[in-house]
């Protein structure tokens, strides 16, 4: 072992590695810089970033306006208490209302995108006493705290109940997945029965206080709506008095090509929570915004909620700083031309490997769905398989895509495709290519059909 490696054994040996079993967390690659869409390890390699890290570093690395408003927020006033204004949080709130969608007028700030989600957890719940329960769906990730978990659709949510970590009041509602339908029909015959379902739930369950919803599902497999679903849950919630939750966390941040995603559909939300982008990732920043109606309940109640880090100085003020760049560029026509080549070339890569069962996406968000049989739709992995052992054929694309220097999540049966939105076309053609050669692990594995890979984005997108 190399003096180096044994550096990074005794940091394992001393850490808890998030997500995984301990002995995993052994030889995590030392990232040692990052510039652009590329970050390089302690040896020199170089790997270009296909999924923005967590699907959170918009702006690709090392931003220079933003790091500047770092260091001169550092040098002038690094932390001061939440009760005290600061100007750094000032700047933020004028910059947040200058992209926030119409009537989403009042924030509260804290660190992560799970902390937005407990923060909007505690308006919806102290706002609508008696009402309590949330309505979620299972294609979801929500947050790792115990709230968080329990909203939180994926297997992640099986481990916290197991142990006890977990709130009561939570029921999930059919996912919006074409590509599998839990209802087993087609779009639009099925006229949108997972979104008009939300409605004979909340009557028959009776308490309902809120819905919570990733506009497109993230993690869980970028999962884009048709374009009636949104109109639809917005008109279900007004009509029985739910309050719509729209979790933007990782759909904010023009990564689907609007600032926030419910904008494709003209819905508004109630609550809606963000985080990652807000601050290109340069610093950890998380906002719950809500309407008036919401707000409004809180002028004569007690917001019973708080952080010592709410409001942090540093974490502010990189959103004045990211909303500047993001302004900057959305107005170059960058994210929207090369958005529409990634998707281009993620199709073309559909024509060529028969392991790729759908593709479907937005603007820099999409997913790569890998199957074992076209025609049947069977997976190579099941949902239990992330945590129980079983290695995962998305895992082994994306690690072989890794050794050839390019970094790119994977969750159970999807590929994650969503680098910076600072990706130029050529950037991508490389990209593309790695993964390309990749995709064979999966099509030796595949049973041929011959049929065509489904894209389940050109009959959802709005
Ligand atoms: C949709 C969504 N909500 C909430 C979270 C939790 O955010 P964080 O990891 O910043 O706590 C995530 C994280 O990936 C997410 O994708």
């Amino acid at each position: 072992m190399s003096k180096a490696e044994k550096k990074i054994r005794e940091f394992t040996d001393h850490t808890f590695g998030t997500w995984n079993r301990q002995k995993a967390w052994s030889t995590p690659l030392l990232i040692k810089d990052a510039e652009g869409v590329y970050m390089y390890d302690d040896k020199g390699k170089s790997y270009m970033d296909f999924s923005s890290q967590l699907m959170c570093s918009n702006l690709g690395h090392k931003n220079k306006i933003i790091i500047e408003a770092i260091k001169q927020q550092a040098e002038k006033l690094p932390y001061i208490a939440p009760g005290f204004a600061n100007e750094a949080s000032l700047a933020a709130v004028d910059a947040l209302r200058s992209v926030m969608p119409e009537g989403l007028n009042k924030f509260f700030f804290s660190t992560s995108g799970t902390e937005a989600n407990e923060a909007a957890l505690k308006m919806v719940r102290l706002s609508k006493i008696p009402a309590y329960k949330i309505i979620s769906r299972y294609h979801s990730y929500h947050g790792a705290t115990v709230a968080g978990a329990a909203f939180t659709g994926d297997p992640r949510r099986w481990f916290a109940e197991q142990a006890r970590c977990t709130v009561q009041g939570v029921r999930f509602a059919p996912d919006c997945y074409c590509y599998r339908c839990p209802f087993g029909k087609e779009y639009p015959e099925c006229n949108i029965q997972c979104a008009t379902y939300l409605d004979y739930m909340i009557k028959e369950e009776g308490n309902v206080a809120a819905i919570i919803v990733e506009p497109v599902v993230g993690t869980n497999g970028r999962l884009v709506p048709p374009p009636e679903y949104f109109p639809i849950l917005r008109k279900i919630c007004d009509e029985t008095d739910v309050l719509l939750v729209a979790d933007e966390v990782m759909t904010g941040w023009f990564r689907t090509g609007k600032a926030f995603a419910m904008e494709h559909w003209n819905v508004t939300p109630d609550i809606l929570t963000t985080a990652k982008g807000a601050t290109g990732a340069y610093t950890p920043a998380g906002i719950t915004a809500a309407t008036d109606k919401v707000a409004g309940f809180f002028d004569e109640e007690v917001f019973c909620h708080g952080h010592t880090y709410a409001f942090h100085p540093i974490a502010m003020c990189a959103i004045p700083a990211a909303v500047s760049e993001y302004k900057k560029l959305v107005a170059s026509g960058l994210p929207e031309k090369s958005a529409g080549h990634l998707e281009k070339k993620l199709y073309e890569l559909a024509d060529r490997h028969e392991c790729i069962g759908d593709v479907r996406g937005i603007g820099h968000f999409w997913a790569l769905e890998i199957v074992k049989n076209r025609k049947t739709r069977e997976p190579f992995n099941v949902k239990a398989d992330k945590f129980s052992g079983v290695p995962l054929m998305t895992a082994k694309i994306a690690g072989d895509a890794m050794k050839n220097g390019l970094y790119m999540a994977a969750w159970i049966d999807t590929l994650v495709i969503a680098p910076p939105l600072i990706i130029t076309e050529q950037e991508i053609d490389q990209g593309i290519a790695v993964i390309d050669k990749a995709l064979e692990i999966g099509d030796r594995e595949v049973e041929s059909t011959g049929i065509p890979a489904s894209r389940s984005s050109d009959f959802t997108r709005a």
